[in-house]
């Protein structure tokens, strides 16, 4: 009976999981278009550039969501604004789960 019970919620952590956490494969493939500005692996070689790599997820999603909405000011905010407004929430929680896994 235990066992059954403690299979059931391994289960469900396992769904639940998959479902919150960011797939980094299809982040990886997402980001390319990120590369031109912030390097081959989120390692950026402009100084005014932020590098993405080791970002935290949390932090990642903040920032685009920030973006997004106009919350960041500058011209170069206003150069990112446009780049998180063309993505899916999808995108954003899969490159969150790829940058945040390079090291
Ligand atoms: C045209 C150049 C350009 C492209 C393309 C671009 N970015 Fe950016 N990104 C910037 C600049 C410049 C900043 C710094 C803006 C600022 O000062 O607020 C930035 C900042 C960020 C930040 C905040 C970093 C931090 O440390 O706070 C994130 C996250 C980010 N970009 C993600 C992305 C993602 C994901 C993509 C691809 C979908 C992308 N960017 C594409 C230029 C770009």
């Amino acid at each position: 009976m235990l066992k059954k019970i403690s299979g059931v919620i391994l289960g469900v952590l396992c769904l639940t999981s998959t479902v919150v956490a960011g797939d980094m494969e299809k982040g990886r493939e997402a980001a390319k278009r990120c590369i031109m500005c912030h390097g081959v692996n989120g390692e950026s070689r402009i100084r005014t550039y932020p590098s993405l790599k080791g970002m935290d997820e949390q932090k990642f999603i903040a920032a685009i969501y920030a973006y997004r909405n106009g919350e960041k000011e500058g011209n170069l905010a206003g150069m990112m604004r446009s780049q998180a407004l063309g993505l899916s929430e999808e995108e954003i929680k899969n490159m969150a789960a790829y940058f945040s896994s390079l090291k």
